[in-house]
């Protein structure tokens, strides 16, 4: 049994996380400012996994907060950080908002840790480091370009900082997880994503349009060089990357990794375009989802796949569940969150 600290585990992946550390036999804490989830995670968590994980609520960008809260929990083998803001384009209209928060809550993080000799940290990083990328797949060892938003920036120096950090300190291990486009939910269907206000993401877009609280999808360009002319994106079930969270952290605590500072894509490998979403969901929900083909959105790539192979090989992870499951879970998901509305 192992103590883990999941920073932002009340949000999407992370309360997803912590149901796969909890079938596993681990331990979870739960750090959280609920700033964009709420406390209701905790009980949806223990509803699915029989048991419940501790909340902690605290603000990881007071230093002294977040020190007080690490100490209470000493014996903490890793932790999993999922705390930051990742709106694309709130960060854009809000940048320093973006920065304080994401870095600061790093940063003290990292330093209570190491106060503590808690020497094992998962980061949540994201596939936009690569930012128009000049080939697919995308491997680890792609250019990580400027990224089109001050969230996508965030991540990207964030791990910077965590290469300097693992440089310096040789007893301190980091893996770095960079996601593509998480969708769908728990097949409980009590637990999903939670978007606040209008959806960025293309997902939750589609269900509450199903749901009936969007009037329709806008479906952004049709003019890409593709095979429909709708852009593609390497989506991945939300459990299967909750599961490799699973497996990179116990990677640290058995002390298995074989640097100190590894960076792995979280993918399927396989890429579908926004038309073929669309399709998939109509198709295996039995519904028709009401969308109208408008202009690109700024700062969108065309096509963007991961390679699977660093993490099939060193982690022995690759994901299981296929479109069809992801979209209909993220369905059935959305029906069941509306019907206690
Ligand atoms: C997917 C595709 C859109 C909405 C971003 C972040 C990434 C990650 C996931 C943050 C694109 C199209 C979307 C809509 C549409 N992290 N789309 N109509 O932009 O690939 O990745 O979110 O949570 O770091 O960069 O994901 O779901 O916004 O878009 O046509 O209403 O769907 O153009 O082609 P994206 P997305």
């Amino acid at each position: 049994m192992s103590k883990i600290i999941v920073t932002g585990g009340c949000g999407y992946i992370g309360s997803h996380t912590c149901i796969a550390l909890l079938a596993q036999g681990h331990e979870v804490v739960v750090f959280d400012d609920l700033s964009n989830a709420t406390k209701e995670s905790i009980d949806r968590i223990e509803k699915i996994a029989g048991k419940r994980p501790e909340l902690c609520i605290v603000d990881l960008k007071n230093k002294n907060a977040t020190s007080a809260a690490f100490e209470a929990h000493k014996e903490a083998l890793a932790v999993i950080h999922f705390a930051a803001y990742k709106a694309v384009k709130e960060s854009v209209d809000h940048p320093l908002q973006y920065y304080e928060n994401n870095f600061f809550s790093l940063i003290n993080t990292l330093t209570a840790q190491q106060k503590l000799g808690i020497n094992n940290f998962i980061f949540s990083s994201s596939a936009t480091v690569y930012g128009m990328p000049e080939t697919c797949p995308v491997t680890e060892k792609s250019p990580v370009s400027t990224p089109f938003s001050p969230y996508g920036n965030t991540k990207k120096i964030a791990e910077e900082i965590l290469k300097d950090h693992t440089a310096a300190n040789l007893d301190f291990s980091v893996i770095s997880l960079r996601y593509f486009n998480p969708i769908g939910a728990h097949e409980s269907g009590e637990i999903g994503e939670l978007p606040n206000g209008i959806p960025n993401n293309l997902m939750p877009y589609i269900t509450q349009t199903a749901a009936g609280i969007r009037e329709k999808l806008m479906v952004f360009g049709n003019d890409y060089p593709t095979k429909d002319g709708t852009a593609i994106r390497d989506y991945i079930h939300v459990m299967d990357l909750a599961e490799a969270h699973v497996v990179a952290v116990n990677r640290l605590v058995d002390q298995k990794q074989e640097q100190n500072f590894e960076i792995y894509n979280l993918g399927t490998g396989t890429g579908y375009s926004v038309l073929e979403v669309i399709t998939a969901f109509e198709t295996q929900n039995n519904l028709s989802i009401n969308y109208e083909i408008t202009a690109r959105r700024d700062g969108d790539v065309p096509v963007v796949f991961a390679s699977t192979e660093l993490a099939s090989k060193k982690l022995g992870w690759t994901a299981k569940r296929d479109l069809n499951s992801m979209v209909k879970s993220a369905w059935n998901w959305e029906k069941n969150y509306r019907k206690n509305d």
